[in-house]
């Protein structure tokens, strides 16, 4: 147990992280490009925030929030996902009285005690965007662009975007009478969660992933075949404000999302690469969010991408992240001398923002070399009294095996030449 992470963490290692950087840059580059701002929140927050944020009736706040008593007998929980501290820190911080639309995003840990599967853990990651304040459909296509952007940025491609509306309190009311209508006779037939769901939130029994309940609701009445008419016209400029900028969709009346706080637009990103669920993000409009936790009534909409699911889908795609870390000159070094020389060397070339090693651990040659090799030094050179006295070094290209001669004063520009 002391030697092993808990079940659904893990650790990520360097052969690793740099692929996590690489990500987090383009996700920081295109943030820019779209005028998102980043915000951190804090990892833990009052539980309540979740229970009326997330939901109630939902199997995040039933079943999957770490949930604990402080030192100070207060209920925390550990973030499960990261809509509800940016809307607490929205309205914390009085951001209604800013200009609107407030866009922000965020890259986060967030906790679920969930069953393990494929690209499911219990700490795992995400990349969120949130945007206040703005009512209309373009918002939305906005939102979806930046998923688009991103995944273009990182040459992914046949990501399939599902979109849906699931209406408004409004036209959620009548729909929910129709639907219990229709499910009220097979609800024998149905799973314990169905039957639960069955009260309190019936539209939520159209996710369930359980066969014997699939092949009942395959029949029910949509939400998007029972919205009204505000909403309607709000799902129409969504599908052409997609249309206008050639982004493609396809319409999944069964996505109805897995928090209660969804209004109007839904989408997720799909792929079957990334496990059962297939899906790399999920988001949609929550108009009703900010009220319900205290705030003026605001607009709200945004998306969760999975970073785990992310990496997933970049490798089952073949996509080489480059590792833009690796070492760039390694200086091995023969006796005493040339020792201190090369840790000059090397502290010069540092300077100059270039990624220098050198021996740390009194190796021969030999073994500097194949240490060299082993960090993936792009090139390296060896240096003795008489590299020093003659002002020459022999520069080695780690990869293609080439050698040139050059003089050692000349070092750092050639690296920078050669980048
Ligand atoms: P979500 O669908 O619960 O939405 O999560 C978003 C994404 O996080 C999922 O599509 C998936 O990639 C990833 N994810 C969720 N749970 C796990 C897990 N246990 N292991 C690995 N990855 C996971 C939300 O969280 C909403 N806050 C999204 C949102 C933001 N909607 C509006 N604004």
């Amino acid at each position: 147990m002391l030697t092993q992470t808990p079940k659904g963490t893990k650790d990520i290692l360097p052969s690793e992280s740099y692929k996590w950087q690489f990500i987090e840059k383009k996700i920081h580059q295109v943030c820019r490009i779209f005028g998102y701002k980043e915000i951190r929140t804090p990892v833990f927050e009052h539980t309540e925030l979740f229970q009326r944020g997330v939901g109630d009736t939902t199997d995040i706040v039933q079943k999957e929030m770490y949930t604990f008593l402080d030192k100070g007998d207060r209920s925390i929980t550990l973030r499960p996902e990261g809509t509800a501290g940016v809307v607490r820190s929205y309205i914390e911080h009085g951001m209604s009285s800013l200009p609107q639309p407030i866009k922000l995003y965020y890259n986060i840990s967030a906790y679920r005690y969930e069953k393990m599967q494929k690209g499911r853990y219990r700490e795992f990651h995400q990349f969120g965007v949130e945007a206040f304040g703005a009512k209309g459909p373009d918002i939305d296509v906005e939102i979806i662009s930046v998923l688009g952007f991103l995944f273009k940025s990182l040459g992914i491609k046949n990501v399939g975007l599902n979109i849906n509306s699931i209406g408004c309190p409004v036209c959620r009311k009548a729909y929910n009478e129709k639907i219990t209508e229709f499910l009220r006779p097979h609800l024998d037939k149905m799973c314990p969660t169905c039957n639960e769901r069955f009260g309190k939130n019936p539209l939520r029994i159209i996710d369930c992933k359980e066969e014997k309940c699939k092949k009942i609701t395959v029949d029910a009445p949509s939400m998007l075949d029972n919205i009204c008419e505000e909403c309607g016209t709000h799902f129409e400029g969504l599908k052409a404000g997609l249309d206008n900028i050639g982004i493609a969709y396809n319409i999944d009346k069964n996505i109805v999302r897995g928090l209660d706080y969804y209004s109007k637009t839904v989408f997720e990103f799909v792929s079957e690469n990334v496990g059962a669920q297939g899906t790399i993000c999920g988001g949609g409009r929550y108009d009703g969010l900010v009220e319900s936790c205290g705030g003026p009534s605001t607009p709200g909409i945004g998306f969760g991408l999975g970073m785990e699911r992310l990496l997933m889908e970049i490798e089952s795609q073949g996509i080489l992240i480059p590792d833009e870390d690796s070492v760039e000159i390694y200086i091995s070094s023969i006796g005493e001398a040339a020792g201190k020389y090369a840790s000059k060397l090397v502290n010069s070339l540092r300077e100059n923002g270039i990624s220098a090693g050198k021996d740390l651990m009194d190796r021969s040659v030999k073994a500097q070399m194949k240490y060299a090799d082993k960090l993936g030094a792009k090139y390296t050179v060896v240096l003795g009294d008489d590299e020093i006295n003659n002002n020459k070094v022999v520069l080695k290209n780690m990869k293609n095996g080439e050698k040139d001669e050059i003089s050692l004063d000349s070092l750092c520009q050639e690296i920078i030449n050669r980048r």
